[in-house]
């Protein structure tokens, strides 16, 4: 069954570097703008603000949970929602009828909602069912790969997506632990990876243990990083008008590195912003999910850069 909002259900999800995306976005009435993660609709509701009746926005999000969030605020009649990966925009577009775009904004990640979400699995301060996946219809879900992949492929996992120190003792525990029972729960999970890593390791980090291997298996489960290669390469540039602005909020270094390096292409990207954006003390206060995110911004120059 698809996950809904928790009981209260009003997003706790606060937009991340907010003035700075609509800075960079560069808006005004009458564009048709993509929020490619529309999430809880936090960046969206400012943008609708500004390109008004006439604009057009569309919201995409992979995840049906997010949607319903994003539903409660923006009903305006110029809004499209839908449920799809922001790399296949191509179709969303085809069906609304619509040849191209004039701004795309993608703010990667998850929402505080998915975060802290029960059942979801995705922090390992919850307590529920190791599942990770956007979209719960489709795919094998943390604890399905955690109780099926080789040794060799749960240490790329941990070593690419999370740049983990400890992936072999990681998988060795874990490997051991299936012979007894499978890991299901955000518990059993805990328990493998703090019995890896050394006592002395433990004592000195600020960082829960868990974090780099909560980052890896979410991102192998979704598959999140082809998204972002295949948007950037092919999806962003095929579906934005000429002049057209993406911008990209990312908050770990191996999608931002993926974004830098496609704007590096002066053929195809005007590059905004040489240096990515932060939050600036301020924001990361007020909300100590932003300090690692980046925001980049760049125009599209050419379409078709090898001709
Ligand atoms: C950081 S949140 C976005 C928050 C939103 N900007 C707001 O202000 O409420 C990231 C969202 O992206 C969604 N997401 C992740 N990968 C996606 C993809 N490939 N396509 C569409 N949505 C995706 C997640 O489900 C999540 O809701």
């Amino acid at each position: 069954m698809a996950a809904s909002p928790d009981d209260s259900a009003s997003s706790k999800h606060k937009p991340v570097l907010l003035r700075e995306t609509i800075q960079q976005l560069k808006l005004s009435p009458h564009l048709i703008v993509v929020d490619g993660t529309v999430g809880a609709g936090g960046h969206s509701q400012q943008i609708i603000k500004q390109i008004g009746d006439q604009g057009q926005l569309i919201g995409l999000d992979r995840d049906p949970m997010m949607l319903q969030f994003s539903r409660q605020k923006l009903h305006q009649n110029n809004i499209t929602l839908r449920q799809s990966s922001y790399a296949d925009l191509p179709e969303v577009l085809n069906e609304l009828n619509i040849p191209g775009v004039d701004r795309i904004l993608v703010d990667l990640g998850l929402s505080s909602d998915q975060l802290e979400h029960a059942e979801r699995g995705f922090g390992f301060s919850t307590s529920g069912r190791l599942d990770m996946r956007f979209d719960e219809s489709r795919g094998e879900s943390a604890s399905e790969l955690i109780n099926t992949l080789t040794r060799h492929e749960l240490v790329q996992i941990f070593e690419d997506f999370g740049e983990e120190k400890y992936s072999s003792s990681i998988t060795d525990a874990i490997l051991k632990r299936r012979t007894q029972s499978p890991i299901e729960t955000v518990q059993d999970l805990n328990h493998v990876v703090e019995s890896a890593i050394p006592e002395t390791v433990l004592r000195q980090s600020d960082k829960h243990p868990a974090t780099r291997v909560y980052q890896a298996l979410r991102i192998a489960v979704n598959n999140e990083l082809q998204h972002v290669q295949d948007a950037l390469t092919q999806t962003f540039p095929d579906c934005l008008n000429l002049n057209g602005i993406l911008v990209v909020i990312t908050f770990h270094s191996l999608e931002d590195r993926l974004v830098k390096r496609a704007f590096q292409d002066q053929r195809q990207w005007e590059n905004l912003t040489t240096k990515p954006i932060t939050p600036r003390p301020n924001e990361q206060k007020m909300n100590p999910r932003s300090r690692s995110a980046k925001l980049r911004a760049a125009k599209l120059i050419s379409k078709n850069p090898q001709n």
